[in-house]
């Protein structure tokens, strides 16, 4: 027989990665309260997770910068105590950081890093004891990218964000870990150009294929916190845990130098001084990026 229903709240819970993180949580019997700002996208999706797996699952239209209405969240949780909170709330631009007016940086951290902070403050006296905390960061973080800069500056705080809270929140016998996905379909909605208000259907078939030979799908990162928050991670306490098919492992195979009888070799014979090479922001759109010629070495 189940003991009592179990509660998880998951910030941006209803598209993506959070979505499939409701739904995987729902099938380990967790009862979901789901943030995000759409309310009919939120409604839905409590709908349909309830509808096929029987869990109490409720929607709270939140938006994660607005610090004022935090206390809704708590008042929404009611006399219940929080099992598992989920920030995967996220946003960002594909700009480099250079040129991302102060505004827009200040936007993406308030969203990425203190919404999560606010979040857990928020719900710190409601935790279960022993509860669990799991912030969704990503491989940006790892390792920044120059396409989407302000981005990556704010996962890597969140990762850090993640260490701190683990230790300050050890002793309450509440673990705090930290995800960081690689590509994952259909991708983020809201990591998009300046000026651009929809992600372009066919974005994904321009990223590269991880080793693993396949891009993310929402539940390979929502089957790893499925297992962080569960009692067979008790001693899992601020990692920051990579779900990438690979990607961020190291550097892949340098492409093979190319025949100089039709390439690279210029009409004296002589290398170019710098070979140009297009590649494809892994999340997002194509960027160009210059690197020294090859060697020859190879
Ligand atoms: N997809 C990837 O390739 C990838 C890779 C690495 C890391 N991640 C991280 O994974 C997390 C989820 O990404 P995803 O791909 O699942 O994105 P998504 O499908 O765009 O979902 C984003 C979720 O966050 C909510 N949200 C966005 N901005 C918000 C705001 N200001 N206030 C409140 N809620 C907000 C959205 O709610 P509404 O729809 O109601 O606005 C939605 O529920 C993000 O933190 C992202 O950085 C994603």
């Amino acid at each position: 027989m189940r003991g009592p229903s179990r509660l998880a709240v998951i910030s941006g819970g209803t598209s993506g990665i959070g979505l499939a993180t409701a739904a995987r949580l729902a099938e380990d019997g967790f009862d979901l309260l789901l943030l995000g700002r759409n309310a009919e996208r939120g409604q839905r999706a409590a709908a349909e997770i309830s509808a096929k797996t029987g869990v109490h699952a409720d929607f709270l239209a939140h938006r994660s910068e607005d610090f004022e209405h935090y206390p809704e969240v708590a008042e929404r949780v009611g006399e219940r105590t929080v099992d598992v909170l989920v920030a995967s709330a996220g946003t960002g631009r594909q700009q480099r950081v250079v040129d991302t007016p102060v505004q827009v940086f200040e936007h993406i951290l308030r969203v990425n890093v203190a919404g999560p902070l606010k979040l857990v403050q928020t719900l710190r006296d409601r935790f279960s004891r022993p509860g669990a905390v799991v912030l969704i960061s990503s491989d940006a973080a790892i390792r920044g990218e120059q396409a989407i800069g302000a981005y990556s500056v704010s996962k890597a705080a969140l990762n850090m964000l993640g260490q701190m809270l683990a230790l300050d929140l050890a002793g309450e016998d509440v673990r705090v870990n930290v995800v960081c996905p690689g590509d994952t379909l259909p991708g983020m909605r809201y990591l998009l150009p300046p000026g651009a208000s929809e992600r372009d259907p066919d974005d994904a078939r321009k990223w590269p294929l991880p080793p693993r030979g396949r891009l993310g799908e929402g539940r390979d990162t929502a089957e790893l916190i499925a297992f962080l928050v569960s009692s067979r991670a008790d001693f899992i306490v601020g990692a920051s845990i990579l779900v990438d098919g690979g990607s961020r492992a190291g550097a892949p195979d340098r492409v093979a130098t190319p025949d100089p009888t039709t390439e690279g070799i210029n009409a004296e014979g002589s290398r170019e001084a710098h070979a140009r090479h297009v590649t494809v922001s892994r999340r997002s759109k194509p960027r160009e990026t210059t690197r020294p010629a090859e060697s020859g070495t190879d």
